[in-house]
């Protein structure tokens, strides 16, 4: 029984260069999941894309004095690069600049106001005489009302950490871009009704079951709808982003906020269109048996727990023929929390980070990918410490896993000229090993389905130890002198429990997972294939990352090496990091934050 499995994962501001906690903190755990599951078989689809709107972006081309077009397509095609080297494999990576989501998030956004839960009212906004226009809160700046500070901005003073309601709060403000005193307008705005969508369902979904949701998840949503919800204004006067699909609303656009979450299901609908199957899409969003899983950083969980799902409860109906069905709710919604590097904040900046494209230039993707699992944030912030990361490497991954993988290898060439001998019949001691990787399967699989990737580096660590003792106890060196049937039962047992152990290790060490998978003669592939697509809208043409997934699904078991098979010539997986690796990634950061 295959299960449709639909991996949200987090999408990038087009904005800033990835570092090492967006990774740790969404994409590589999104990627670990969807491995995992496409090696069980399972129907998985993996979407995300760049965002493309919000002031986030808007403010960095004025910084870098490009145009919002301009800026976006140079972080864009970055992310893809970034995603193929480090083998973050999405079924589909695209972007919220797409002729598909403009529709999508429109058509929801007409679901929402056709079932009455969005209204109308008119508020106020600062308004630049000078440039005909309202301006968002960030391109206002003034003094602040708490300290006194002359250059707040209309969200936030960064001299005292003082938060805005509205930049109308400021003293005397003007405009960031031309200094320009500014006024306080009545402009109408569209706001979702997320009280009665509380009481119509939302509260009492977030109340049912949910044991298996991550404490600070389930407990943040409970605690912020238990406490009242307000309604929250879903368009913005701004040029830059989606039209709202009102008449009378041609100056305004859908809140970024509002559209980028529509992007989960958008991607989906894309994803299908693209691959001439337009109603796929439906198998991960209609199905009452799919599962969503969403993978985002803690400071994304009120959007991903409340108001997106409040989003889906309120578009009932949309694209469906019964208009009390919603689409599905989250399944889970796994939030990790947050790297810090060298016991330091992350910040761009500061150049306070690893830059995952510039690290991926001098370090193979799978000790970064193991090193980020081995610490990922799941329970509580954790930190990057290069000294870590080079320790890890070489007590861990040469260590212990490369270290096994190279003795089984290195003595089958030199006892048996690399054929996978024939160990007659096995003793229970290799059985019980064989048995215990099996075991395995069931019980890393668990740890994989449910999030818990540090646990399952532990496990797989634990395992191979077990091989590398199994090893040091048949001893297949010294047999080798006396009793050769014991050396070939010995070196055939421990080929079988790698080959096990490759498959158990392949969600979080994809490439070095495949080497092996050749170096033990076997043909094919563990996974699909990655690769960057054009596509041709309309009115606009776009690029996107995907993946090939035809090639190989559902080996989520230890295979059989066979007897007799002549193996390729041996390769280590991993190399071994001098300590002054770490000295020279130091040295290329910032100095040290306070
Ligand atoms: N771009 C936003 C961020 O980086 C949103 C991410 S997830 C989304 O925080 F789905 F909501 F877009
Ligand atoms: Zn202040």
């Amino acid at each position: 029984m295959n299960e449709y499995i639909l991996v949200c994962v987090a999408w990038p501001y087009a904005n800033a260069d990835i570092h090492q906690g967006n990774v740790t903190g969404s994409y590589l755990p999104a990627d670990i999941y969807a491995r995992f599951h496409r090696l069980r078989g399972n129907h998985v689809l993996m979407v995300s894309g760049s965002d493309s709107h919000g002031t986030p972006v808007t403010v960095k081309a004025e910084e870098m004095g490009k145009s919002v077009p301009e800026v976006f397509d140079y972080y864009h095609g970055r992310f893809l690069s970034l995603f193929q080297k480090m083998g973050l494999a999405y079924d589909l990576f695209t972007h919220t600049d797409t002729e598909n989501h403009f529709q999508v998030s429109q058509d929801m956004f007409l679901s929402l106001l056709d079932n009455e839960y969005l209204y109308r009212k008119v508020t106020k906004q600062m308004y630049s005489p000078s440039s005909n226009k309202f301006l968002p809160d960030r391109y206002v700046e003034g003094t602040c009302p708490n300290c006194g500070y002359q250059r707040a901005r209309g969200d936030q003073c960064d001299n005292c950490n003082t938060l805005f309601e509205s930049a109308a709060e400021l003293i005397n403000p003007r405009s960031k871009t031309d200094d320009s005193a500014l006024e306080l307008r009545d402009t109408e705005h569209f706001f979702i009704d997320l009280p009665a969508i509380a009481e119509d369902g939302l509260q009492a979904w977030l109340h049912d079951g949910k044991g298996y949701w991550r404490p600070q998840v389930i407990n943040f949503a409970r605690n912020f709808v238990d406490q009242g919800l307000i309604g929250r204004a879903v368009t913005r006067d701004m040029d830059w982003g989606i039209p709202v699909p009102v008449d009378g609303y041609g100056d305004k656009v859908l809140y970024v906020w509002f559209e980028a979450v529509i992007g989960y299901l958008s991607a989906a609908i894309e994803w299908a269109k693209n691959n001439g199957t337009p109603d796929a899409w439906r198998q991960w969003w209609q199905n009452p048996d799919a599962r969503t899983v969403y993978f985002i950083g803690k400071d994304n969980i009120p959007f991903h727990s409340v108001f997106w799902p409040a989003q889906l409860m309120g578009s009932k109906g949309l694209y469906s023929d019964d208009r009390s069905q919603p689409l599905n709710l989250p399944y889970d919604v796994p939030a990790n929390e947050f790297m810090n590097m060298e016991g330091r904040k992350i910040s761009g900046s500061m150049n306070w980070g690893v830059w995952m494209l510039d690290a991926l230039e001098r370090h193979d993707p799978d000790p970064l990918r193991y090193y980020l699992t081995a610490v990922m944030p799941e329970t509580r912030d954790s930190d990057w410490s290069w000294q870590g990361y080079v320790e890890r490497n070489n007590s861990e991954l040469v260590g212990n896993w490369g270290n096994l993988v190279n003795r089984v290898l290195n003595m089958t060439k030199r006892y048996f000229k690399g054929e996978v001998p024939n160990p007659g019949e096995l003793t229970a001691k290799d059985q019980a090993l064989l048995d215990t990787i099996d075991a395995a399967f069931d019980s890393v699989a668990q740890l994989y389905d449910a999030c818990k990737f540090r646990a399952v580096v532990q496990e797989n660590l634990r395992l191979s130890s077990l091989v590398n003792q199994y090893l040091e106890e048949t001893s297949p060196w010294t047999t080798a002198k006396t009793d050769m049937q014991a050396t070939a039962r010995s070196l055939y047992t421990a080929l079988q429990a790698i080959n096990g152990l490759k498959v158990l290790w392949a969600p979080i060490l994809p490439h070095t997972s495949q080497q092996l998978h050749e170096l033990l003669g076997e043909a094919g592939t563990l996974f699909g294939q990655q690769k960057v697509e054009t596509y041709q809208e309309s009115t606009r043409s776009h690029v996107g990352l995907t993946y090939d997934g035809t090639s190989a699904v559902g080996i989520w078991l230890r295979g059989e090496v066979p007897v007799g098979r002549q193996l390729p010539k041996p390769k280590p997986l991993f190399k071994k990091l001098e300590p002054s690796v770490a000295d020279e990634e130091l040295a290329r950061l910032g100095p040290k934050p306070e």
